[in-house]
């Protein structure tokens, strides 16, 4: 078993992280505060190939392994969570679903602008009354012979209204539950796409999260992804996969959160000396690194089974289970450990507290990631 990173990971992690102090850092409370989505950034994350890491250089992505995009996730995340969802969006759920499952046409049309970060996408499954319940889909994608005619609303868009490619998965024969459900390339300037008002977000509030109307928009079943009713399955795959994305940007708030903390009780002083010498804290610096290095090694594991071509899939459910329990955790214990400078702006956990929170909530909650792990293990 190998637990050092190679000579190569160690730059990608080290680009990141340059990138993150001097693109992202300066900003970032701004862009929260006024919601403004990071579009120079993202532009600059593609030119460094971070926006298709993992998709073949021949389709216009970096070729890294997954583990390379677990760390530029943490790094990017640990200092602007808005911006690594855009990233991992992208790179997760729009360009591995196209490049695993898309045909030769759609890559080229669509993957490659999407891989070098000249256009973003985005992925639509939930609806007003689907979230959790994907199979659920209102949205009707009705075959009328060489194109299908799509209707209804999803919600929650990440990169809704940034985004110029759509994958959107929709209810063809409602007879044939979730084996009826397509998934379809739709660009967002089709005629009849609406895109919604812009959620006013607890946090990743950089971010643009929008619902999206579609009203008889004509849809060429040449942007259908795979068989006819493969749509479930691809969302569900695709998810899989994302869900190792949606860890790794966990464990960066968590670490972001604690390296504040950790700097911050090194300089603090409380009762004639420095507050890490407290116990109290001390130990709550103990138990982040701890619950830290373990979201780190769980999220490498499903990076590297997934590298592997091994079923990987209670593995990311695991890793994004634990890493976004301790992202909240974490950030919590560092708004704690900085007290009232803690709970200003200025500072930054109280962002990263707030941005912890939708980690257990997108890609599938908490409970989903248990339902997926408890179905597993009832299988051993
Ligand atoms: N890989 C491949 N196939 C899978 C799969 C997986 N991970 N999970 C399920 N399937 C298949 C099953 O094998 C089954 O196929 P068959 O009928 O052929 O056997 C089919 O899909 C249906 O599966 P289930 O019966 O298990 O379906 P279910 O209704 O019980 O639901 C669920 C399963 C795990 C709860 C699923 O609905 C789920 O993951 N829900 C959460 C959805 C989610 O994560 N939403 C996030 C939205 S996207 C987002 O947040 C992005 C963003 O903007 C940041």
């Amino acid at each position: 078993m190998q637990f050092e990173l190679t000579e190569e990971h160690l730059a990608v992690q080290q680009a990141a992280r340059d990138f993150a102090q001097t693109e992202l850092l300066p900003g970032v409370i701004e862009r929260d505060e006024h919601q403004k989505f990071p579009a120079e950034q993202v532009k600059k994350l593609g030119e460094l190939g971070f926006m298709g890491m993992m998709v073949d250089p021949k389709y216009g992505g970096s070729g890294m392994d997954t583990i390379s995009y677990v760390l530029a996730m943490e790094e990017i995340s640990k200092i602007d969570a808005s911006c690594s969802v855009v990233m991992s969006v992208n790179n997760s759920l729009v360009c591995w679903g196209l490049e695993t499952f898309g045909n030769e046409e759609q890559k080229q049309k669509y993957l490659v602008p999407l891989a070098k970060g000249e256009i973003i996408g985005a992925f639509l499954l939930s609806e007003p009354e689907a979230g959790s319940d994907a199979t659920s889909q209102h949205t009707t994608a009705e075959d009328k012979g060489d194109h299908y005619l799509l209707n209804g609303t999803k919600n929650w868009i990440t990169n809704g209204n940034s985004a110029s490619v759509y994958l959107v998965m929709a209810q063809t024969d409602a007879a044939k539950g979730h084996k009826g459900i397509n998934a379809l390339i739709v660009e967002k300037n089709s005629p009849g796409v609406t895109v919604g008002k812009k959620e006013d977000k607890l946090g990743i509030r950089g971010s643009d999260t929008h619902s999206i109307m579609f009203q008889d928009v004509k849809v060429t079943k040449e942007n259908r992804i795979g068989e006819d009713g493969f749509g479930f399955k691809f969302a569900m795959k695709t998810l899989t996969g994302g869900r190792i994305g949606i860890a790794a940007q966990a464990l960066g708030i968590a670490s972001g959160a604690y390296e504040l903390s950790l700097k911050y009780s090194k300089e603090r002083k409380a009762f004639g000396t420095e507050i890490m010498n407290h116990q109290a804290i001390a130990f709550k610096l103990a138990d982040m690194a701890t619950e830290i290095e373990a979201a780190r090694l769980l999220c490498f594991k499903a990076a590297w089974l997934k590298d592997q071509n091994l079923d990987y899939s209670r593995a990311s459910s695991i890793a994004k289970l634990f890493a976004s329990e301790t992202a909240m955790k974490t950030a919590v214990e560092a708004v704690q450990i900085l007290g009232g400078y803690g709970y200003v702006k200025e500072y930054h956990v109280e962002r990263l507290m707030r941005d912890a929170k939708i980690t257990q909530i997108y890609e599938g909650t908490s409970e989903i990631q248990r339902v997926v792990i408890s179905r597993d293990v009832l299988k051993d």
